[in-house]
């Protein structure tokens, strides 16, 4: 296993067969030696530099029904709610005191805010804080749309693909929607210029290491700026109640494959991960991960957007958030820093 990680680090890519031996050949000390390279790869670009995004959950009403999600349509028991621009403007106010310099906008597909709305948020946001990145994760729009939001300021975009087999996308959709739209989406988005990200939930229902290959090899093939995984954890008034959650350990070997096939490229250590283990977030960063999503939301509305059950940090202040972070991310030796953090040239 030794010689394939080394020629996933000097390659940067493998084949799709050499993915699925990767994955299921794996043994304690190769995870070691995986992560420990990832480790290395990310310091050689970013050094132990932590990058912070301030993640505002503006809305959670959504038109789609996603079998996997906490906010899906037919979940009568989430209680809905929508920001304000003004709350939006606020909680970026907030996090911009903290030090965070880019913002993420992030809700389910709301037609309340229509093309019209986003845009004038971005604007207003822009116009504001003029030295900070903004980025969008509002779901499939148009290619118009996505050209206005562009043209008005928006910087980045985060789409996950949730899986790259077709098969088990429609596993984990209802047919409404597809993963050639999906993919669509993330082809129209870098045309236009944004610095994209994709992403896939580990150990989501019914899924192989096939897909996993899958989902590695199209990853490569988009050759995006930033790529978000995270553990699925079900969420008790979906479909998938009763599946069980995703590994940790595999999540953590998926950080390490994708920082070595993309060295330079943003990965998050995401909530999920933090929500299965306690230092999953900083177990992330051992393993290659450089950037953190803390919540800016008002506490008032972060119990109510529960994609999965137990998300961690809802019930505590960005503050809180930002202090707890800068503790536990010190005590790993690394730092965050107060940057947009873009993505590093290869
Ligand atoms: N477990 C983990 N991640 C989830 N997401 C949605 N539902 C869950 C869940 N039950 C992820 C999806 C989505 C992102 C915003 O959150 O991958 O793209
Ligand atoms: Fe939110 Fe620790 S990051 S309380």
């Amino acid at each position: 296993m030794r010689e394939l990680i080394e020629q996933l680090a000097s390659k940067r890519q493998l084949e799709k067969k050499d993915y699925i031996r990767l994955l299921e050949q794996l043994n304690e000390e190769d995870e070691q030696y995986l992560r420990e390279l990832a480790k290395q790869k990310a310091i050689e670009y970013y050094g132990k530099d932590v990058y912070v995004r301030g993640l505002i959950e503006y809305t959670n009403f959504c038109k789609n029904d996603c079998y996997y999600c906490g906010i899906r349509k037919s979940n009568s028991n989430a209680m809905r709610y929508r920001l304000t621009k003004e709350e939006i403007l606020a909680c970026c106010k907030e996090g911009y005191e903290l030090g965070f310099r880019t913002f993420v906008l992030q809700g389910g597909e709301d037609g309340f805010f229509t093309d019209d709305k986003i845009e004038d948020i971005i604007w207003a946001i822009k116009k504001e804080y003029s030295d900070c990145a903004l980025t969008l994760s509002i779901g499939e729009r148009s290619y118009e749309a996505y050209k206005r939001f562009y043209d008005a300021g928006a910087d980045r975009y985060l789409l996950r693909h949730e899986t790259a087999d077709e098969l088990h996308y429609e596993k984990l959709h209802p047919s409404n929607l597809s993963l050639r739209t999906r993919k669509e989406c993330l082809y129209q988005l870098k045309e236009i210029g944004y610095q994209v990200g994709c992403g896939f939930m580990v150990g989501s229902p019914f899924q192989t290491i096939e897909n996993l290959a899958k989902d590695l090899v199209f990853i490569k093939e988009l050759s995006p700026h930033m790529v978000g995984i995270g553990p699925f954890i079900s969420h008790k008034d979906t479909p998938f109640k009763d599946y069980e959650n995703g590994l940790v350990s595999l999540t953590l070997n998926l950080i390490a494959i994708i920082r070595l096939m993309l060295p330079n490229i943003l990965i998050p250590a995401t909530t999920a991960l933090g929500t299965l283990d306690k230092m999953g977030r900083e177990k992330g960063i051992l393993a290659g991960a450089n950037v953190l999503m803390p919540n800016l939301s008002p506490v008032s509305v972060r119990k109510k957007y529960m994609l999965y059950d137990n998300k961690i940090c809802t019930g505590d202040e960005a503050a809180q958030c930002r202090q707890c972070l800068n503790q536990r991310i010190e005590r790993i030796g690394y730092h965050i820093v107060t940057e947009r953090g873009d993505c590093k040239a290869l």
